[in-house]
């Protein structure tokens, strides 16, 4: 006996029809018309949609950050991830400077297990381009399971690393079947602005966008790229903003290269006027690159539509307002960077892409399931619909509205960025392998539930 999905609009990338799902352990063994309702505990979706589980490819769990640690760990940042229709996540497993990636990585496992409530796969952050560092990668991509190695242009004396770095790090990535992941900001510049912009005495939270302008992420994005064509390496720009970052990774794909990027739900709803907030609530859109002027959202969405961003991550990253946010009162740049969007991330992409006919609901899967998967060596046991996959799946209701707010959310977390939006249209029920972990607005998963997953090499895709 399994669990049969009957009658459901079964969406995948590619197609769209009406179907039964069933699901017998933890993977799906059958799709079909009229499969046997009589054998199997039976989940009427005739009035719903079913999703594949999305694949957050972009989160930070329990991870030190701007002199505090994140207000969610594995247990509630994934319990809010399944509560959004999110079913796997690759967090971000943060290298120290002169220690080893396999330090950071078991580091991140210890974090997760037994506290994860659905299954989840690690990116490793790359501090240091010494000799030890780069001869782990292909350890790293062969036995452990890590194909995307993230390096960071801005954040200097913190996580910043130089060109050299980077570019050996993208040598190392393309010879063993990884792929590199940048913050493209200039880091440089931002130093020299923001401290010009303290000692002008500005404070508030604007000066956080104020001193990071975009030309610096177009800049840092156009020389990713062009170190990455030297090097012969793909590419994934994590969290872009902008549409001046967009056009640099639509031109690098032009010239041929594999070249992919990724933008984030705070991008497509946020704009500059939100850090003109009073009381300090401009502080929750302090977050890295920042949030651009409002016509960049149109522009990031229609790449989306047509393939020129390829992916949706979260990037959360979330800090109180209260005695987290707050460490930044009188001085902008000591706000922590980030926002709670993990359980949002697909209900922002539904409204503003699908609800708005910009995005299909092909294009609306792809982007925040299959793509991920892909890219992140999961498919196709993750972000499809199909017999052997795993049984993460998503019975949406596209007719039920929810607000969003901090009051409700299950992030662990005082605020949201995307306070008072209405979303028509949400989970029902989601399946982690074949275990229901939401039934509407009820958790009914299990902390360390979820398992981790070995990302296989990396093989350039056609998105
Ligand atoms: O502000 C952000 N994005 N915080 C998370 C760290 C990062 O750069 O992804
Ligand atoms: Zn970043
Ligand atoms: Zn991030």
């Amino acid at each position: 006996m399994g669990t049969l999905i009957a009658g459901g609009t079964v969406v995948t990338a590619t197609d769209t029809y009406r179907g039964d799902v069933l699901i017998e352990d933890e993977t799906i063994s059958t799709i079909g018309s009229n499969i046997d309702r009589s054998k199997h505990d039976l989940v009427d979706a005739s009035d719903a949609y079913v999703f594949p589980g999305g694949i957050d490819p972009h989160t930070h769990l329990d991870m030190p950050f701007g002199g505090t640690i994140t207000a969610d760990d594995f247990e509630s940042g994934t319990r809010a991830a399944a509560m959004g229709g999110t079913t796997t996540i690759v967090d971000f497993a943060l290298h120290t400077r002169g220690d080893s990636l396999k330090k950071a990585l078991s580091t991140w496992h210890e974090k997760a297990a037994g506290k994860a409530c659905i299954d989840y796969a690690f990116h490793l952050t790359i501090a240091d381009g010494r000799e030890e560092t780069m001869n782990e990668i292909p350890k790293m991509i062969g036995e452990e399971g890590v194909n995307s190695f993230k390096v960071f242009m801005a954040y200097k004396h913190v996580l910043q690393v130089d060109d050299e770095t980077i570019f050996k790090t993208l040598q190392a990535c393309a010879a063993h079947g990884g792929l590199v992941q940048v913050h493209a900001e200039n880091g440089d510049v931002i130093e020299v602005i923001t401290k010009q912009a303290r000692a002008a005495g500005k404070t508030e939270p604007k000066w956080h966008a104020l001193t990071r302008p975009v030309e610096c992420e177009g800049e840092a994005t156009h020389r990713a790229i062009r170190l990455a064509e030297i090097a012969g390496a793909p590419l994934y720009v994590v969290h872009v903003s902008s549409a001046m970052a967009a056009d640099a990774i639509s031109d690098g794909r032009k010239r041929g290269l594999h070249i992919y990027g990724e933008t984030c739900p705070q991008y497509l709803v946020c704009e500059f006027a939100d850090y003109e907030r009073p009381n300090f609530e401009g502080a929750k859109y302090v977050l890295s690159p920042p949030i651009r002027d409002k016509w960049n959202q149109d522009v990031l969405l229609r790449k989306l539509m047509n393939m020129e961003l390829h992916s949706f991550g979260s990037d959360h990253c979330s800090f109180n307002l209260c005695g987290q946010k707050e460490l930044g009162k009188d001085d902008f740049s000591k706000i922590p960077n980030g926002a709670p969007t993990i359980e949002d991330r697909l209900s922002i992409l539904y409204e503003v892409g699908v609800n708005r006919r910009i995005l299909g609901l092909n294009n609306f899967v792809a982007l925040g399931c299959t793509n991920p998967a892909k890219l992140f060596g999961l498919f196709p046991r993750k972000g499809t619909i199909a017999v052997g996959s795993d049984a993460d799946l998503v019975v949406w209701d596209p007719a039920e509205s929810r607000t969003i707010s901090h009051k409700t959310h299950h992030m662990n977390v005082d605020n949201s960025v995307f306070e008072g939006m209405t979303i028509k249209g949400r989970p029902r029920y989601v399946f982690s392998r074949g275990r229901k972990v939401a039934d509407r607005e009820k958790f009914t998963g299990e902390p360390g539930a979820g398992k981790f997953q070995k990302s296989e090499r990396f093989f350039p895709v056609a998105l």
